[in-house]
C-alpha cells in the first residue's frame, strides 16, 4: 500500500512517499547507531573492571585477541583464569564435559568478568558443503556450546555476587558483510553471540 505523508511548512506544503519517510527513520537510526558506536569506542571513559570482582575468565587466551585482552585485564588488576591454562579443549568434547571442567575451574573463585573470546573458523574461503565435517561440528561447539556453557558456568556466582559483566567477542563477520560469503558457519555462530542477553 502506498501511503503519502504532507507535511506543512512555512514556504509550503512538503510530501513524504512511505518510502521516503522510511528511508529517513533508516538514516537517522543508522546516524544514531555510528554515533553510538563512536561515542562508546572512543570517548567514553573505561569502566573499573574490579567493580566487577576481582577475577577473570578469558576463553582462548594464549594467542591473538585473547591474549590482548588478558594484558589489558591483568594491568587493571584483576587475577585471571585463562581457559588454556585449564587446559579445555571446546571443540572436543561434548556439553556436558564442558560446562563440568568450567565450573571445576571456577569453583573457589568469584568471576567477576567472562570474556567469552576463543573461536574458530575454516583455513580459507569455501562453499558450505566443501568444508569439512569435523571443521563445521567444530566451529559449531566452540562459538555456539562453548559460549553457552562458560556463561551457564559463571552465571549463578554473577547473580548471586548481584555484580559481574559478560562479554562475547563477535566479528564484523556477522554484522558488516551479511552472510559473510564463503565463511558462512564461522558469521552464522558469530551472530548467536551479539545478541546474548540473560
Ligand atoms: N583475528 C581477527 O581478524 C578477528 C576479527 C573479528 C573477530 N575475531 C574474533 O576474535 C576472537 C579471537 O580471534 P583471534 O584471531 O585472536 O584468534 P586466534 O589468534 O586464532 O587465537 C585463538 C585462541 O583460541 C584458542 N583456541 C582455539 N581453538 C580452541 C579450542 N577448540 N578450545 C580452546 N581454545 C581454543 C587458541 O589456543 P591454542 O592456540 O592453544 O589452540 C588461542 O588462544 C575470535 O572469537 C574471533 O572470531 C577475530
Amino acid at each position: 500500500m502506498d501511503m503519502d505523508l504532507v507535511v506543512e511548512n512555512k514556504e509550503g506544503k512538503v510530501d513524504f512517499t512511505a518510502g521516503g519517510f522510511n528511508g529517513l527513520i533508516s538514516f537517522l537510526n543508522q546516524s544514531f547507531s555510528l554515533l553510538k558506536w563512536v561515542f562508546s569506542t572512543f570517548l567514553r571513559a573505561p569502566k573499573d573492571l574490579s567493580n566487577y570482582g576481582s577475577w577473570a575468565l578469558i576463553t582462548g587466551a594464549t594467542d591473538g585477541i585473547g591474549k590482548a585482552f588478558a594484558d589489558q585485564v591483568a594491568r587493571r588488576g584483576l587475577n585471571l583464569i585463562l581457559i588454556k591454562v585449564v587446559a579445555h579443549d571446546f571443540s572436543g568434547s561434548d556439553a556436558s564435559v564442558t560446562l563440568e571442567s568450567i565450573k571445576e575451574a571456577v569453583k573457589e573463585v568469584e568471576v567477576g568478568v567472562l570474556i567469552n573470546n576463543v573461536g574458530v573458523t575454516y583455513p580459507k574461503a569455501m562453499y558450505l558443503h566443501e568444508v569439512e565435517e569435523e571443521v563445521v561440528k567444530g566451529i559449531i561447539r566452540v562459538s555456539l556450546e562453548g559460549t553457552t556453557w562458560v556463561i551457564r558456568a559463571v552465571l549463578a556466582g554473577m547473580i548471586n555476587g548481584k555484580r559481574g559483566a559478560v562479554v562475547n567477542v563477535g566479528s564484523g563477520a556477522s554484522v558488516v558483510v551479511p552472510s559473510h560469503p564463503l565463511y558462512t558457519i564461522y558469521a552464522a555462530t558469530k551472530a548467536f553471540a551479539c545478541p546474548f542477553l540473560f
